[in-house]
């Protein structure tokens, strides 16, 4: 199915591994111009070779290396994707995951922090993003958030309360955007990335797991397909909701979870 998004602008933060590197490598795919985004610039450029290897032809590729919790970077971003490609036409937002410890261990300067990762530096991209975006005939803003919106998980606290209030901006913005911008959310489930393989390998290191393998069937035994979510199919769904193909579809908080959920909306 064709997208009908060739030629088109992107900017995915936090994008040099995992969630993020997948949708912007779909996006590329599609033959969409993109821009990505990490903190260490050795990951970032090895991410916009594996980019550009799966790009479409004609796709540009580039990395912009800053932290999003620099209170700058949302305009940086956004100013380089515009600088390269004329315009931008979609946006995806992701950033890394605050430090699971339980509630008692958290300081104030914990809770600040996750708010200032994952809540303001989506606003900010979003705000710099937004005159761009109003340009584009079908813009689109989608946040990569996690399942912990839905139903909590022991000791990240700062992840279950915290991310909530990026479904509550995406959702206040697929009105206050409309009809100019269409806003969506996701919600993944546990997939198969860099940061779920380390915390199997600290599990299998700390004795939790017997090895690597046990540990991936252990984090997939309670997901109802019976397997960890692909990134690649993960990235794909990211590009569909940023494309007209799901031109009706906006407010939405889509969780990607191989039905992992109990809960019924
Ligand atoms: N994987 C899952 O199963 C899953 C499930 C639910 C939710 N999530 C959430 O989805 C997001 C992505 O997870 P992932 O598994 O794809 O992680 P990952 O493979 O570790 O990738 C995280 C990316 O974020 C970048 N990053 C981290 N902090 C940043 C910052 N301050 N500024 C700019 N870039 C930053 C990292 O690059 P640098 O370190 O070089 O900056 C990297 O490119 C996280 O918020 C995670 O909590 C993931």
């Amino acid at each position: 199915m064709d997208l009908e998004i060739a030629g088109d602008a992107a900017l995915v933060t936090a994008s040099s591994s995992g969630l993020g590197k997948a949708s912007a490598r779909a996006l590329a795919a599609e033959g969409v111009d993109v821009v990505l985004n990490g903190r260490d610039e050795a990951r970032l450029e090895a991410a916009v070779a594996d980019v550009r290897e799966a790009a479409e032809d004609g796709a540009s590729v580039v990395g912009h290396a800053v932290d999003l919790t620099d209170p700058t970077a949302g305009d940086a971003l956004v100013e380089r994707a515009v600088a390269e490609f004329g315009g931008l036409d979609h946006l995806v937002t992701s950033a890394g995951g605050p430090p699971a410890k339980p509630f008692v261990e958290t300081s104030d300067a914990d809770w600040y922090d996750a708010f200032d990762l994952l809540v303001m530096s989506v606003v900010r991209t979003i705000r710099a993003a937004e005159p761009h975006l109003r340009e584009s005939d079908h813009g689109t803003v989608v946040t990569i958030g996690s399942l912990r919106v839905k139903e909590a998980t022991d000791d990240l606290v700062l992840s279950n309360a915290v991310r909530s209030g990026v479904v509550g901006l995406e959702k206040t913005l697929s009105k206050e955007f409309a009809p100019d911008i269409r806003a969506n959310a996701v919600l993944p489930g546990t997939h198969r990335t860099p940061r779920v393989e380390k915390r199997v390998e600290d599990g299998v290191r700390d004795g939790s797991y017997d090895s690597f393998e046990a540990g991936l069937e252990a984090r997939a035994s309670n997901i109802p397909l019976g397997r960890l979510g692909d990134p690649e199919r993960f990235g794909q769904t990211v590009a569909f909701l940023s494309s007209p193909a799901s031109s009706f579809v906006s407010g939405a908080a889509v969780p990607i979870d191989g039905g992992e959920s109990a809960s019924t909306m």
